[in-house]
């Protein structure tokens, strides 16, 4: 079992730079994506977001003709036992208040918790509890070394009004000296922000000045590149020549955080794996190793055809070069198996000259 999530907030500090983590992906961030950029410099990565009440159905009721409604508030005793289920395979729970889907909202999931401070209070809470009688390390700081140590954590996205956000981070938190989350991470955009809509960074500002000291704080939304956040950190690199002097003119207005813990990155990541490792546009390699990684751990093909589309179409910063053309990129969607992806993918690249190693066990 890896580290746990406190533990890896520490190591990063202890090198004076961000964590640096990829976001939960409904159907995108499987084994082998996790893999891939956790080859690349990635330190924490969130599997896609699963629905408590029904894993636990899955694995305590499959074939049952038992069926209860999903409809109303969720009893924070669903997000515990399914956390007691995922404790044995991953190093921490996070409770995910964010997804604005409508689906989501009409079960009281997602971005609909975000007016249920209390209830989300209880359920981290009693999802603490439920780990700690089974035994394992809670305790968040005191158990950074504990090979059972696990994180409950949360990720919100802002009320319009952020007094509200501000209210509902202080009822999550809980006791000045013993909260109830591990950590906290922000996307400051509201449920009904889009996502071509910068993410507001005056909020991110006032609720890491504000709770950042209490509580360690990733910051989802927008991080394409280590060199263009929309702002600006001791715990970041200092950017490099090309990209300093078109930040330059921004230099002034940037905000500076220096009470964030942590960068996640979601659309950046799935364009350019390699992002955290400095690259600006996802490299060959990183497509060779993906495809490495998709070889050992099944992915759907379809899937894999997909996360690859997105490897070789432009990024999400402003490096728009792209390892395949639109029409290369659909041509690639027509391949029928992995032996002809990889011809594929084995023909365009050396004809740009990159390089692609074999597939994992000499497969080809
Ligand atoms: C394909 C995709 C799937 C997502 N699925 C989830 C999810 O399952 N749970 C969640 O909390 N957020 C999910 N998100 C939201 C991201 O975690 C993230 O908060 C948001 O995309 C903003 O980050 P970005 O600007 O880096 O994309 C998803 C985003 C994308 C692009």
């Amino acid at each position: 079992m890896a580290s746990s999530p406190l533990k890896l907030f520490e190591l990063a500090k202890s090198e004076k730079r961000l964590l640096y983590t990829s976001a939960p992906m409904v159907r995108y961030s499987k084994l082998a994506f996790r893999q891939t950029v956790h080859q690349y410099g990635t330190d924490l990565c969130w599997t896609p977001m699963v629905l408590a009440k029904e894993f636990n159905r899955n694995h305590f009721a499959r074939d049952s003709d038992f069926t209860v409604s999903t409809k109303g508030p969720q009893p924070p005793t669903i997000i515990a036992r399914a956390s007691s289920l995922v404790a044995p395979y991953s190093s921490g729970v996070d409770l995910n208040c964010g997804c604005p889907q409508s689906w989501a909202c009409a079960e009281t999931l997602g971005a609909a918790l975000m007016e249920q401070r209390e209830l989300v209070r209880d359920m981290v809470v009693e999802a603490r509890e439920y780990l700690r009688r089974d035994g394992w390390g809670v305790g968040k700081e005191q158990d950074i070394d504990n090979p059972k140590g696990r994180s409950i954590s949360v990720k919100i996205r802002v009320h319009k009004d952020l007094r509200k956000t501000m209210d509902f981070i202080t009822t999550v938190l809980g006791p000045e000296h013993d909260r109830h989350i591990d950590f906290l991470t922000i996307h400051p955009r509201t449920r009904s922000t889009p996502s071509s809509t910068p993410i507001d960074v005056e909020a991110l500002e006032i609720l890491t000045s504000t709770f950042g000291s209490r509580v360690p704080i990733l910051v989802s939304g927008d991080v394409f590149t280590l060199n263009t956040l929309p702002f600006t950190s001791p715990l970041l690199p200092i950017p490099t020549l090309d990209t300093a002097s078109d930040s330059l003119h921004q230099a002034q207005a940037i905000a500076n955080l220096p009470h964030l813990a942590g960068l996640m990155s979601a659309r950046g990541i799935l364009a350019n794996p390699a992002v955290y490792a400095g690259f600006d546009a996802c490299p060959w390699e990183a497509v060779d190793t993906f495809l490495n990684s998709a070889a050992r751990c099944p992915l759907p093909f379809k899937l894999l055809l997909h996360h690859l589309s997105e490897m070789c179409a432009p990024g999400m910063g402003p490096n728009k070069t792209a390892l395949l053309g639109r029409k290369e990129r659909s041509d690639m969607m027509q391949c029928a198996n992995m032996l002809d992806l990889i011809d594929f993918l084995d023909e365009k690249c050396s004809a740009q000259g990159g390089m692609r190693r074999d597939v994992v066990g000499g497969q080809r």
